[in-house]
């Protein structure tokens, strides 16, 4: 079984499916699904207020990938062009060295509750820090079956903080910090509950008024990790200059938070289309990995690259805070779809195959960046979208599109002029 399939962006969205079909990582049935309509107007309306209608997106597939040895086809839900094609050849590139080993931690994510208008902040401090024992018991409490499924509490710390804005009035306060492991689920209801549940407890202790009670989205404690090492050769006759301006384009996103934000903002390409296609909340990914890129005090990137000798390294570490149960996932048949799909054991495989998606992404970005630049691709991508525009029938895409890159003129006027001299031919 290989998740290689050549020619697999040549062929129609249904000839695609029967590809994927054929090489016996995904199960007939799941392919027959995704030839059926997806969410309803009535799934639709339960997952939200005031719906109207629903809204479609591409729902993609990046093929090549090999993740600790596994072969993974993996759905990428996103609007913009080459992004799948870029994680495609990437993925293609780094089965040169193997392709991508990924691993990450368990899913701990961090409740607060903040104690507020309070007058001698290490006295609260001390306060709870004396009772967390019995905290810590009436937290494992709330969700008592959660380590049946490997997760479970995780213990409790206090920290003391203090607003001190220049020009305003100062403002000390307390902030207890639990850690829940949600197992296979993003958990955010399970940490809210605990958070709200523990709020009386923490005021009767505390003597002071509990204000926020929510997660935090700075899930630095569920980090994912992936590592790439592909031979320079890989990149072709050039590849030493290449895999050096990558790791030089890298260096310039170290120093520049300018650079890191766009460069970030690749890695996220990837990172959120397989977020949207399994189901998860994007908003707190990205929400998580930007705070936790300016960790060190400057906004940084979340992946490095260097050459060592022939080989271009590569490594990402973000925190996910994603699920493969509960949320949309329950609801929404595209993402059961995608998940059998992509076929991972539960959230930290998931997180683990996020992380190389982001990497394959980024590499793609810096490699396209340090060679012919980014329009040449992304134009060839867009005169497809203009081509259809023009009224381009699906066969006639393809001549449309090399004539307006050939001409780089990508006006859906132009295109609607090629369309018509086609036909007249
Ligand atoms: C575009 O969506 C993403 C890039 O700008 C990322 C980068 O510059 O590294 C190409």
């Amino acid at each position: 079984m290989s998740s290689r399939i050549p020619g697999f962006y040549k062929l129609d969205p249904d000839a695609r499916l029967d590809a994927l079909a054929s090489t016996g990582l995904v199960a007939p049935e799941t392919t027959a699904a995704f030839r059926e309509p997806g969410l309803s107007i009535a799934d639709a309306n339960v997952m939200v207020e005031n719906v109207i209608s629903t809204f479609s997106l591409p729902n993609a597939v990046a093929v090549n990938f090999l993740i600790d040895g596994r072969e993974l086809a993996v759905p990428m839900v996103v609007e913009e062009p080459s992004v799948v094609a870029a994680c495609t050849n990437m993925a293609k590139l780094a089965r040169a060295g193997g392709g991508f080993t990924a691993d990450s931690d368990a899913g701990v994510m961090i409740g607060q509750v903040q104690v507020v208008d309070v007058t001698d902040p290490v006295a609260t401090a001390s306060a709870l820090e004396s009772r967390l024992d019995e905290l810590a018991a009436i937290a494992s409490e709330v969700h008592p079956r959660l380590h049946e499924y490997g997760g479970g509490f995780r213990g409790l710390e206090v920290r003391v903080l203090r607003y001190e804005e220049p020009g305003e009035k100062p403002e000390d306060m307390v902030v207890l910090h639990f850690f829940l492991d949600c197992a296979d689920a993003m958990g955010a209801n399970m940490v809210n509950t605990i958070a709200e549940t523990l709020a009386p407890h923490v005021e009767s202790i505390t003597g002071h008024t509990v204000g926020l009670r929510i997660l935090s989205n700075l899930a630095d404690r569920r980090l994912a990790r992936a590592r790439v090492a592909i031979p320079v050769s890989a990149f072709g006759p050039d590849g030493a200059c290449v895999a050096d301006a990558i790791a030089s384009a890298w260096r310039f996103a170290w120093a520049d938070p300018y650079r890191a934000a766009t460069h970030n903002k690749g890695v996220m390409n990837g990172i959120d289309a397989v977020c949207l296609a399994t189901g998860n909340d994007w908003r707190a990914v990205e929400a998580g990995v930007h705070a936790f890129a300016s960790r060190d005090g400057q906004y940084r990137p979340v992946t490095r690259w260097r050459v060592d000798g022939d080989v271009l390294h590569g490594s990402i570490e973000v925190p996910l805070q994603v699920g493969t149960i509960g949320g949309p996932i329950r609801v929404h048949p595209r993402v059961q779809h995608n998940l059998a799909l992509l076929g991972v054991s539960g959230a930290r495989e998931l997180a683990g195959v996020m992380a190389s998606v982001g990497l394959a992404q980024n590499l793609g970005a810096l490699k396209a960046l340090a060679t012919e630049g980014i329009q040449a691709g992304h134009m060839r991508m867009h005169a497809r979208t203009v081509a259809a525009a023009a009224g381009a029938e699906p066969h006639e895409v393809a001549k449309i599109c090399a004539r307006l890159c050939r001409e780089r003129d990508y006006s859906v006027e132009r295109a609607r002029q090629l369309v018509r001299e086609l036909r007249d031919a």
